[in-house]
């Protein structure tokens, strides 16, 4: 992907997005894996390197794998976890931080990872779950797996579960999954009430999470889209900043 600093961005959209965030109140910014990226986590679409090329993860993320191929599963997301402990939050995540100071900030995220928290960011709904928090896959009982190898491994068994019979599992929300009913409760509460929404670095395809944004704008709320590339979403936007997250949040959220 080419860079895109904001020098780039035209100056007329981004005075437009920040008038549109201008009102005060509460802010909620939704974000996607493309948040995530300039910090070195892979998103969603992109391909993947090294041991895992051969696997599509939208693949990977099934019920129905886990089923066929736990062991692989396991280690696709074990790998995940120690390359997400290893990165670090990026100007993005630390601008959505620093905005705490001086209004009332609510993350929603579809992110495993937990750049939000490390960057400072107090409210954060994991809608997606999170990469951290294993459970046994047939009781729920959380389960304590340790930390990740950190060598690369393609196949490797989930920890048993000290309840049950039942396996560790991660504790992400796999395609055709619902979502964790408070998180997405707290969600849908939040983007209702905003004073204004920017959503960032998603591609606006996996449902529930990407209806967030149009049952904002049918709630009179602006929102502001930060995506260098193209997204699933519309009409329902009000500005579009085609700018990557770390070059363009800083200026859009400062005082
Ligand atoms: P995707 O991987 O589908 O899309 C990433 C988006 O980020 C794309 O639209 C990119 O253009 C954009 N992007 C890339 N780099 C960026 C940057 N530096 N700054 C801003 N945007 C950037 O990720 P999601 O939309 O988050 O679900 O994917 C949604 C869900 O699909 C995930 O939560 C996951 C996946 O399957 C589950 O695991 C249930």
């Amino acid at each position: 992907m080419s860079e895109v600093g904001t020098d780039a961005v035209n100056t007329d959209e981004l005075t437009r997005a920040r008038r549109a965030l201008q009102r005060g109140g509460p802010l909620v910014v939704l974000s996607g894996a493309g948040m995530s990226a300039e910090s070195g986590v892979p998103t969603f679409r992109d391909a993947q390197t090294g041991l895992w090329e051969r696997y599509d993860p939208t693949e990977l993320a099934t019920p129905g794998a886990w089923r066929r191929d736990r062991d692989t599963v396991w280690a696709w997301y074990r790998w995940r976890e120690h390359l997400v402990s290893t990165a670090e939050p990026n100007a993005g995540h630390l601008a959505v931080a620093e905005a705490q100071a001086h209004r009332d900030v609510t993350v929603v995220t579809q992110n495993v990872d937990d750049l939000h928290e490390r960057a400072g960011s107090r409210r954060v709904h994991h809608v997606h779950g999170s990469l951290f928090a294993h459970r046994c896959d047939t009781c729920a009982a959380p389960v304590d797996a340790g930390p990740p190898p950190p060598e690369l491994v393609d196949r490797l068994a989930p920890p048993l579960c000290t309840h049950c019979d039942g396996r560790a599992r991660p504790g992400v929300v796999w395609f055709g999954e619902s979502l964790p009913e408070a998180p997405w409760e707290a969600a849908v509460t939040a983007v209702t009430a905003a004073s204004a929404v920017v959503v960032v670095g998603t591609s606006g395809l996996v449902h529930p999470a990407a209806s967030l944004p149009s049952l904002a704008a049918s709630h009179g709320v602006p929102v502001v889209e930060v995506n260098p590339g193209p997204s699933g979403l519309g009409r329902e936007v009000s500005v579009h900043l085609r700018a990557q997250a770390g070059q363009v949040l800083p200026a859009l959220l400062d005082r």
